[in-house]
């Protein structure tokens, strides 16, 4: 079973409670889901692999640790993912960023997948999807389905907020996934948000409502 981790920073949680508020502004919203990001892409990029390198300092040879160079990719499910990559890409810049496009039908709560654009590579890749919300476990599901089918193999799940139903069914239908989540909240309500959650992560985001 992937272990579910709730990365509990105090930064984070101070962040999470603003972008929680209602009264949050767009902009904030948007500035907010940057910084966490930002703050849990460095938590769960804590087992990247280390290589020696021989260096010269001013003073001396040494030999030291770098990044062994495996290959990332970001992932963002759309559309409310997409306001984590910034925050990720600060980290790793190099990383390569592919798309996966998904809305939940609002009377079956069941993901609709729209656009699948990746890395040619990404069978090669370490992979990081991202999405702000964790709620029927039916996007995240069905992202990591999609990436499997084309060969990806070591993904990880970071998002801000989850319901423990959908912890369940993600640990259920992908066992080899790690869940990184800056909160577990409550439970779902009866159409399929949050309790007490953030709203629509998505329109928040983009200030769509
Ligand atoms: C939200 C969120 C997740 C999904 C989570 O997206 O960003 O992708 O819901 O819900 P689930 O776990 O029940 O599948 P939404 O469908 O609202 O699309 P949007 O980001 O385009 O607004
Ligand atoms: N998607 C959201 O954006 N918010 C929720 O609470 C659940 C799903």
């Amino acid at each position: 079973m992937g272990k579910c981790q709730v990365i509990s920073h105090p930064l984070i949680q101070h962040k999470l409670s603003i972008l929680r508020r209602e009264d949050t502004s767009t902009k904030n919203f948007r500035e907010l889901v940057n910084e966490i990001a930002m703050l849990m892409g460095y938590e769960v990029s804590r087992d990247l692999p280390l290589e020696d390198v021989e260096i010269q300092t001013p003073v001396a040879k040494t030999v030291q640790k770098q990044l062994t160079g495996k290959k990332l990719a970001i992932v963002p499910i759309l559309r409310a993912g997409i306001g984590m990559v910034d925050g990720f890409l600060s980290l790793v810049p190099a990383a390569k960023v592919g798309h996966i496009g998904m809305y939940r039908d609002e009377e079956t709560l069941e993901p609709v997948e729209y656009l699948v654009k990746l890395p040619e590579d990404i069978d090669q890749r370490q992979i990081f999807v991202v999405d702000p919300m964790l709620a029927t476990g039916g996007s995240a599901i069905l992202a990591v389905d999609s990436l499997k089918k084309r060969g990806a193999a070591n993904i990880k799940f970071v998002c801000l907020v989850a319901a423990p139903e959908g912890v369940k069914k993600l640990q259920e239908a992908h066992p080899d996934v790690d869940i990184f989540t800056a909160a577990l909240d409550e439970k779902l309500n009866d159409h399929g948000y949050i309790v007490p959650g953030l709203g629509d992560a998505g329109d928040r985001l983009f200030g769509t409502k």
